[in-house]
This record gives C-alpha cells, sequence and structure tokens, in this order.
C-alpha cells in the first residue's frame, strides 16, 4: 500500500523527474533487456510506459503495475506510440496469471522499489508465471565500487527512498537461489551501478 500511495503522488512528475537520467542513462540500456524477446512477454512494474519503444514487435505483450496513476500515463504513451500491450492493475507479488504463461519477464527498476520482504514473493510470483524454458531479465541499481561515486549515491538515497520508495542495495541476486531460479547472467550495463539480472527456473 506504501508504494501504491508514493506512486500516486509521483506519477504525474514521473517522466519529468526522470527525464535527465532516461536521456542520460536508460535510453540506451532498456533495448538489451528485450533483446531477442518474442511470445509472451511481461514488462512488470511498467510505471509510465518507458520500455515500450522497445517492446518486440509481434510479441504478445502484457504490462502490469500497482498503481492506477502509473498505468493511466503508460496508457497514454502506448496510444500516442501505437504500441501494442495489455495494461492491468496488478500486484507483482501475486499476479493472477495463470502458471507457466510468458516466454520472458522483464522488470526494470522494479526490484529496487520492492520492499526486501518482497523481493523473494515477487521473484517466487515471476517464477511460477514463466515457462518452465523461460526468462526472467531484471534492470537494477547497485552502489558503486567507487567510493566517489558511492558517496554521491548515499547523498541521493533519501531522495530517492522519499520520491521512488527505492533504494541502492536491494541485492536482488540473494534471493534467487532461494526463489528457485538459477542466476543465467549478471552484467552491468552503466557503469557498476545498473546491472542486468538473467534468471531461468531451474
Ligand atoms: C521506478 S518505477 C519503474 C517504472 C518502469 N519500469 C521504468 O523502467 O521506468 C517502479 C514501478 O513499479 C511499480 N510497482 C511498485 N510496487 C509494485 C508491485 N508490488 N507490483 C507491481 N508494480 C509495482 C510502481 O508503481 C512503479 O510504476
Amino acid at each position: 500500500m506504501a508504494k501504491k500511495r508514493t506512486y500516486a503522488h509521483v506519477a504525474r512528475f514521473y517522466d519529468l523527474l526522470d527525464l535527465p537520467f532516461e536521456y542520460g542513462r536508460y535510453r540506451t540500456i532498456r533495448p538489451v533487456l528485450f533483446e531477442g524477446a518474442g511470445g509472451t512477454v511481461l514488462d512488470a512494474g511498467v510505471g509510465t510506459g518507458r520500455n515500450m519503444p522497445f517492446y518486440p514487435e509481434g510479441g504478445e505483450v502484457t504490462g502490469i503495475d500497482i498503481s492506477p496513476q502509473m498505468l493511466a500515463r503508460a496508457q497514454k504513451r502506448k496510444e500516442r506510440l501505437g504500441v501494442s500491450a495489455e495494461l492491468r492493475l496488478m500486484d507483482v507479488t501475486a499476479t493472477g496469471f495463470p502458471g507457466g504463461h510468458f516466454d520472458y519477464v522483464i522488470a526494470t527498476f522494479l526490484f529496487c522499489v520492492l520492499d526486501d520482504e518482497d523481493q523473494l514473493p515477487a521473484l517466487r510470483e515471476l517464477l511460477r508465471i514463466c515457462k518452465p524454458d523461460g526468462e526472467i531479465r531484471l534492470l537494477e541499481y547497485t552502489y558503486s565500487s567507487d567510493p566517489q561515486k558511492r558517496l554521491v549515491m548515499r547523498l541521493w538515497a533519501p531522495w530517492v527512498r522519499l520520491v521512488y520508495g527505492a533504494a541502492f542495495d536491494r541485492h536482488t541476486e540473494r534471493y534467487v537461489e532461494a526463489a528457485g531460479l538459477e542466476l543465467a547472467e549478471e552484467r552491468f550495463l552503466y557503469q557498476d551501478i545498473i546491472k542486468m539480472l538473467v534468471l531461468r527456473p531451474r
């Protein structure tokens, strides 16, 4: 509920606040998450629909989000871009999709928002709705190992928590094994700050 409230407030400013990061960092790395993806694809925590330009052509894409206000923005973007996708109000920890439904499950900057106690339930739910030969790809923040960059991130952290309910140190990879998943790949896509986790059912 806390995240729903947070995003009810930030939704109308979200794209504006994120603009420098979107064009300075995210724009070039988002397509990597969708490389080779097709079939049934889930964009979990779709937000305002920033991944939409990179959705696979011919893919059957569903975007879910816990925030009606963020989904409303995603709907507008979908219409503007003429993207084919279904948008649904759902919690990633209990989606209601049938088991083994998706070929690809993609979540960009969702797990840095999920509280520690929601990390494992969310991964378990993604595993449940992913096909046995499917793939889960996450894009996440992490603290830099460079002391100067780390300090800057520490100074930013209270703002990021207040405005987005997010943190740079969720360590989602720690929950992967307990969720019944295998960490197939872990790759930094922007400095040593933003990384992609590729997970597969074990
Ligand atoms: C930081 S935004 C990222 C949005 C988008 N994926 C992007 O890359 O720009 C996180 C999104 O996750 C959504 N979210 C938070 N908790 C959620 C949950 N339990 N289930 C589904 N979506 C959730 C928020 O409402 C928000 O839209």
